[in-house]
């Protein structure tokens, strides 16, 4: 199971928060999977990628519906998540089109951490949890933190404050961080995400074989 792209929080029916994601990393690791023969589901959030039929393809819009999909595709022997899922939600969406004033107040809530979930799961949990992390400074610290604190077994992180890597672009460079080795670290350097996902998805066999 792989989560891609970004989830738009509504604010009222005509708008909603979103982020830059285009889906691009995790709709390659779902095809790198997916070539390897493993029965692959992409939980997508909205993107304008296509895939072949013999990936499972899941479209979804909010964090809520990307979390409902998520749960429903369980159990998994390997769950990666890709997916920029806002981290927080408007509190109360309006149920009309909210007219121009001179300041508008929007309060938002915490949306559930769908990696969290799955990782805490107590009879469904996948065999290999792998995050990412999309991070601007104190790259290492934070991507550790994530790998601890979001219970999951490897943390790919990834620069996203480098315009020519990251969100959008069709390049990527990251650095993994495996829990189930005392967090060593291995850099993987800047190629196309096509072939990134390929050693990826080579590690993940390494790693279930
Ligand atoms: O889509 P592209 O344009 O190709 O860009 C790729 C990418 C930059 C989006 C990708 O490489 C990446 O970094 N994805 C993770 C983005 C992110 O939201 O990171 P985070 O550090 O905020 O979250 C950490 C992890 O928790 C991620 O695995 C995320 O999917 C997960 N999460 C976060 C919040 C939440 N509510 N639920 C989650 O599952």
């Amino acid at each position: 199971m792989v989560t891609a792209g970004p989830t738009h929080e509504y604010i009222d029916p005509v708008r909603f928060i979103t982020n830059k994601s285009s889906g691009k990393q995790g709709y390659e690791i779902a095809k790198s999977l997916s070539k390897r023969g493993f029965e692959t589901t992409l939980i997508s959030g909205p993107t304008n990628l296509k895939v072949d039929e013999d990936i499972n393809l899941v479209k979804v819009e909010t964090a809520e519906e990307m979390l409902k999909a998520t749960q429903r595709n369980l159990p998994a022997d390997i769950a990666v998540f890709t997916a920029a899922v806002a981290d927080f939600k408007i509190n109360k969406i309006s149920n009309t089109k909210i007219k121009k004033k001179e300041n508008l107040n929007i309060k938002l809530e915490k949306n559930i951490d769908i990696l969290h979930y799955v990782s805490s799961h107590n009879s469904m949990r996948p065999k290999l949890v792998i995050g990412f992390a999309a991070e601007t400074d104190n790259f290492d610290e934070n991507a550790v933190s994530k790998l601890n604190n979001k219970n999951c077994d490897w943390i790919i992180a990834n620069d996203v404050s480098k315009e020519n890597i990251g969100f959008e672009s069709d390049f990527n460079e990251v650095t993994i961080y495996y829990k189930d080795a005392n967090n060593k670290k291995e850099k993987l350097s800047y190629k196309k995400k096509s072939e990134l996902s390929e050693e990826i998805v080579d590690r993940i066999e390494d790693k279930i074989n």
